[in-house]
């Protein structure tokens, strides 16, 4: 039988998401995994803070990288393979979202990398666009809400600046996806009242110094 698509892109959902990002520079899919999931992911993100795993969040990269809580006060822990099978499905879900960008915005994004936030009562991230001044690498940011039962009223939303004046909050409800160029879409995160848990990566190109 002949594939009339690239098989990324027969998900309705991957497709979905490249689309919106050729048409707007963003996305926002409702129910990206399966509740079981999410909910094991955020189950997993919790023992993480337990165990005393999780630190505070820097601004930008190596030298430059300092914590301030005036700009942002979550806490993260960055995730690799290997470490957990709820982490494990969820890079493998990801690295579908990547082929398919790939095959439909042509980006040569050639890695992924994430961690998981957690925002504490009060905490914030203060806009901001998600690329270093020393590192461009980053083209395409994906945002996995991982809270049941969130509210309007517990604040938290991701509120990105569009064009013409217009803002668009996403709210961080477990399970949906928000999807953006990383380069392009300034964001930030409002001050959420409850504990807020996400997991936060980038799809990254091959660094210019490679070249
Ligand atoms: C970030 C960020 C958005 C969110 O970590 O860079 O903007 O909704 N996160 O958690
Ligand atoms: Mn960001």
């Amino acid at each position: 039988m002949m594939r009339a698509m690239p098989i990324s892109l027969e998900n309705p959902m991957l497709a979905a998401v490249v689309d919106d990002l050729a048409t707007h520079g963003w996305s926002q899919q409702a129910l990206f995994l399966p509740a079981d999931l999410v909910r094991a992911l955020a189950a997993e993100c919790r023992r993480r803070d337990a165990e005393g795993e999780l630190n505070p969040a820097g601004i930008g990269r190596g030298d430059a990288q300092a914590v301030r809580e005036s700009i942002r006060g979550d806490q993260i822990q960055w995730i690799d393979p290997g470490q957990d099978e709820a982490c494990d499905r969820y890079l493998a879900a990801m690295d579908q979202l990547r082929l398919a960008i790939n095959q439909g915005l042509f980006l040569g994004l050639e890695d992924f990398e994430c961690h998981f936030a957690l925002y504490p009562p009060g905490a914030f991230y203060r806009r901001h666009l998600d690329r270093f001044r020393d590192d461009d690498r980053r083209m395409v940011s994906a945002v996995l809400y991982l809270n049941e039962d969130w509210q309007p009223e517990h604040g938290g939303q991701l509120r990105m600046f569009l064009a013409n004046d217009v803002n668009h909050d996403v709210e961080p409800v477990a399970g949906c996806l928000a999807v953006f160029l990383s380069g392009e879409v300034p964001h930030e995160v409002l001050p959420a009242r409850r504990e807020r848990l996400s997991l936060t990566g980038w799809f990254r190109r091959r660094g210019t110094e490679l070249f």
